[in-house]
């Protein structure tokens, strides 16, 4: 396996530890391009990236973002946006340039423009030069749930019912999680220079287990992850038991 393993003692080192990566890949480039994810798992790495900022010792001037994914039929503006999740987790606290940093339009409606658009978008940004991911209990990186075949570019995903009642916490109930996202494909995550993935926590063992040292298969979207020549998985001990 060529995935590097970061073993942490619990969330908070490994939020550090996600932090430190990030940071240093900010410091080595005077125009980094970030690739963000959304969820509970990069919160406490986003913390540290805004204490550093505002202790002057990290510089969000050159950064360019673009986001893994969005949900189809929410605007910015919506708390349950994950636009929203970015400024309000992020962007709001460090001295990025908001017009550069990318998250798909969950407001256009024909799917076929969204993919289109948010592709431009990445080849403009000359690619990703280091990717973070989280990990869903069935495997999925971004919105790419298991099924017969990896994705390329963005694409339209109909979520599955695991991950809407995963992500039903962030809202009323259950019904108000939006059916379809807008998500990067694996083609496209696959082609960050460097990936970093954060697991955290005792029920994502099985699934750490299964992306890191079973097949690789698009039944378990993480999996293709083993193919990546620089992907560094950052995770609690919780979340490697299995392994
Ligand atoms: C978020 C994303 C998702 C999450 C995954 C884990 O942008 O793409 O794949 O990374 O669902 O979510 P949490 O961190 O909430 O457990």
């Amino acid at each position: 396996m060529s995935v590097k393993i970061i073993r942490t003692k619990d969330y908070d080192e490994m939020s550090l530890r996600v932090a430190e990566l990030l940071a240093a890949e900010i410091r080595a480039k005077e125009a980094p391009v970030l690739g963000l994810a959304t969820g509970s798992t990069p919160v406490g790495a986003y913390c540290k990236l805004i204490e550093w900022n505002k202790a002057g010792e990290l510089d969000f001037s050159g950064v360019t973002t673009v986001n893994l994914d969005e949900y189809k039929g929410l605007d910015g503006d919506n708390d349950q946006s994950y636009r929203y999740f970015m400024n309000t987790n992020l962007f709001d606290h460090v001295n990025i340039d908001k017009t550069r940093t990318h998250v798909p339009d969950g407001t256009i409606e024909d799917p076929e423009q969204a993919c289109r658009e948010y592709d431009e978008i990445i080849a403009a940004t000359g690619g990703v030069d280091i990717q973070l991911l989280g990990m869903g209990h069935n495997g999925h990186i971004a919105f790419n749930e298991p099924s017969d075949a990896f994705s390329e570019g963005t694409c339209c995903v109909r979520l599955t019912e695991s991950t809407i009642e995963a992500n039903k916490r962030f809202f009323d109930s259950a019904d108000q999680v939006p059916r379809y996202a807008y998500t990067m494909g694996i083609g496209s995550i696959m082609a960050a220079r460097k990936i970093v993935i954060a697991v955290s926590g005792s029920d994502k063992a099985e699934a750490v287990k299964k992306a890191f040292t079973g097949p690789v298969t698009p039944w378990v979207p993480a999996s293709i992850l083993q193919e990546h020549p620089d992907c560094t998985l950052v995770a609690d001990e919780a979340a490697l038991s299995l392994l």
